[in-house]
């Protein structure tokens, strides 16, 4: 499996979102997009860095066409402000790139009082797609894409205490939300098949790429980490993005599929099938937490068949 952006035909027309655009991983697919003629909504919660990175995306591609949209995902007001905004200006739209993320940060709770995790990287994602999937044409081209981890393999759905109210590990609740990402994924382009609708919902997964991801990470545990082969393991940003715009732009990709690097452990090397675990392919578990996800968003999701 190949993937090379130059060899894919002009998106000119399109419109992606992606959220936590302007750093890292979420940059770096913004980038290539941007250089197949998308458009792309830089969907950050932060609007000075949001016009830096459009700024360094217009000094690499004069030509892309950028936006800014404030998306703040620890609030759900801020997720329907950023949705309304989005459908005042736009008609329809082609990719969401569900991105943005947390990792291992304090014990945090939300305005809505949700573990920080929980809600930035995963249930946001829930309802901002929520919000906008019927602006998607019925076509294959059109592709909510996920982000999740490795560390989703040790990710278990803690029904009983899903906000980590009782007792918190910032790293359990890490693979939890990262798994739910994945569940969401799957059990999304399921509910798209039961409808006959066209339109693809696909999981991706970077492997190990040095970003801002470790800033809750203490230093001496970053400046140990730097001594063990972990490295040597990973790949910069600009490969690790590349499953994102795999699932996004290629032609022979289908829903419900998971891409990752394809080197040692899935942490670097070009992108390829990833491995799920058996959780994240569990329909009781993944409707379970859709209804779940429902009741804690207040919205009613389910996808409307292609008009
Ligand atoms: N890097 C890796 O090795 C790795 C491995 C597996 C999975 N991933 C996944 O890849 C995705 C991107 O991570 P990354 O490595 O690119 O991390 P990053 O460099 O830290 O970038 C994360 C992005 O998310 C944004 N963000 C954080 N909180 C937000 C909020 N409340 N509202 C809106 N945006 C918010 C950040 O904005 P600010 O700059 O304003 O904070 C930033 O744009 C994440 O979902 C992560 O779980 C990464």
């Amino acid at each position: 499996m190949s993937f090379d952006l130059s060899s894919i035909p002009s998106q000119q027309g399109k419109i992606a979102i992606v959220t936590g655009a302007n750093t890292g991983l979420g940059y770096e697919t913004s980038l290539g997009l941007a250089r197949t003629g998308m458009k792309v909504i830089l969907a950050c919660r932060n609007l000075d860095k949001a016009q830096q990175a459009q700024t360094r995306i217009l000094s690499q591609v004069p030509s892309a066409e950028l936006e800014v949209i404030q998306l703040d995902l620890s609030k759900l007001t801020s997720v329907k402000t950023f949705a309304e905004e989005y459908r005042d200006r736009h008609s329809h739209l082609n990719l969401l790139i569900n991105n943005a993320g947390i990792m291992f940060p304090a014990y945090e709770q939300t305005e809505d009082s949700f573990e920080s995790q929980f809600a930035v990287n995963y249930l946001s994602h829930f309802l901002l797609t929520s919000l906008l999937l019927d602006l998607m044409p019925n076509n294959s081209e059109s592709r909510v894409v996920s982000l999740s981890s490795n560390a989703h393999k040790f990710g278990k759905i803690n029904f009983e205490d899903l906000q980590s109210e009782n007792k918190y590990s910032s790293v359990e609740a890490y693979g939890q939300s990262k798994l739910a990402c994945l569940i969401f994924a799957n059990e999304l382009n399921r509910k798209l098949q039961q409808k006959e609708s066209k339109i693809l919902s696909i999981c991706a997964h970077p492997g190990v790429s040095e970003t801002e991801l470790a800033r809750h990470i203490p230093s001496i545990i970053q400046f140990l980490l730097r001594l063990t082969p972990l490295p040597y393991m990973s790949h910069p940003p600009t490969q690790a993005a590349q499953p994102t715009l795999y699932a996004a732009l290629a032609e022979d990709v289908e829903g419900g599929t998971y891409f990752g690097p394809q080197g040692t452990l899935e942490m670097s090397g070009p992108a390829g099938q990833a491995i799920q675990s058996d959780m994240a392919q569990d329909e009781a578990i993944a409707q379970k937490l859709w209804q779940i996800s429902e009741q804690l968003t207040q919205t009613n999701f389910d996808p409307k068949p292609p008009h």
